[in-house]
């Protein structure tokens, strides 16, 4: 449908039956095409819940997805046309164990529907972004979990379907090739292709997402770009501090002297503080403390990484060590 949004979700709601679990409740976004879109949340927040409704994957116990206007019903063939138009990486790495790296680059193309010369040539530009030019001649089955994970983002991305899906793409991957990637990714969305991006790394995100929505516990709980995310909390500053190894300073007697929200754990001091007494406040520790005894001082502007720990509050750490991810494989 022409002006359709690329996705449009509405009130999905999930429940799973064995075990009984609401992993979706009541989610709804839409997706423009030439937008970069993210979905953020901790583990078992409900993320791969929804992109699995998006494709078909898994029937909404209630709501409602549409692909550019038309309604996806789970079962009823929608894999297969969805699978036309959008290129679905899952949190899960696919056994494609015989084929090599160069053959699985180059059948995606062609059958998505490039000639096989354009689909070589495509590949071949893959490879060389992605770093794959030793293994191309390699099966996948011989490959590392980090090298199979950039060969299916290069299959995600190859015939240059309109939608792109990828569910916690660089989760294995080196710091120096993840911003490749979402380079790669947002030169897609300047070409008009609408992305999907599942993350729990926020801080990566931040750079890469236009607009973005935070999940937890299954609801949306903040949706909008960084920017408009990050306002509410511009009026305060974050200062980190390390008291220096054996400095004999009681950093609980330095904490409460910063005053602000503050948080000690061992040498480290972290304490929100209003904008503007950010530097005065700096100065209070100065005076506090002999040259020496600090290891390190910082001030910290708040990132889209502060927004998504305030609307957890302290419970986030909590959840975050005790929970397990059991995503992906079902
Ligand atoms: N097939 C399934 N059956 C039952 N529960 C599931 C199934 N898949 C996921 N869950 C549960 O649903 C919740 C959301 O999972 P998921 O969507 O994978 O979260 P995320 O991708 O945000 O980590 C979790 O509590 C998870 O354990
Ligand atoms: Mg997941």
């Amino acid at each position: 449908m022409r002006n359709a949004p690329a996705y449009e979700v509405r009130h999905l709601r999930k429940v799973y039956n064995d075990p009984k679990v609401l992993a979706n409740d009541g989610i709804t976004f839409s997706v423009q095409p030439g937008e970069t879109f993210g979905l953020l949340g901790p583990n078992g927040a409900g993320k791969s819940t929804v992109v699995k409704q998006l494709v078909g994957l898994v029937a909404p116990t209630s709501g409602e997805v549409r692909l550019f206007g038309e309604p996806i019903v789970a079962g009823a063939g929608a894999e297969m046309r969805v699978g036309r138009t959008v290129a679905y990486l899952p949190q899960a790495v696919l056994p494609l164990g015989e084929l090599k790296v160069n053959e699985a680059l180059r059948w995606t193309g062609m059958l998505r529907g490039l000639g096989k010369k354009t689909a070589q040539t495509e590949a071949d530009e893959l490879i060389e972004v992605l770093q794959l030019g030793s293994i191309v001649d390699r099966q996948m089955r011989k490959l590392s979990g980090g090298q199979k994970r950039l060969t299916h983002i290069g299959m995600t991305l190859a015939g240059r379907l309109p939608v792109l899906i990828l569910d916690e793409p660089t989760a294995d991957i080196d710091p120096s090739l993840r911003r490749k990637i979402w380079g790669l990714i947002g030169d897609r969305t300047r070409h008009g292709a609408a992305a999907i991006l599942v993350t729990h790394d926020v801080a990566e995100a931040e750079h890469a997402l236009g607009r973005v929505a935070i999940i937890d516990r299954g609801k949306v709980v903040a949706s909008g770009t960084p920017a408009e995310l990050k306002a509410d909390l511009s009026h305060r500053t974050r200062i980190e501090l390390v008291v220096a190894e054996g400095a004999g300073i009681d950093v609980r007697q330095l904490a409460r002297e910063m005053g602000g929200d503050t948080r000690v754990r061992g040498r480290h001091v972290s304490a929100w503080v209003p904008a503007d007494l950010a530097l005065r406040t700096l100065e209070k520790v100065m005076a506090w403390s002999e040259p020496g005894q600090l290891e390190d001082v910082r001030l910290v502007t708040p990132g889209l990484e502060d927004v998504y720990l305030e609307l957890r509050g302290h419970a986030f750490e909590e959840d975050e060590a005790g929970s397990v991810d059991q995503a992906g494989d079902d």
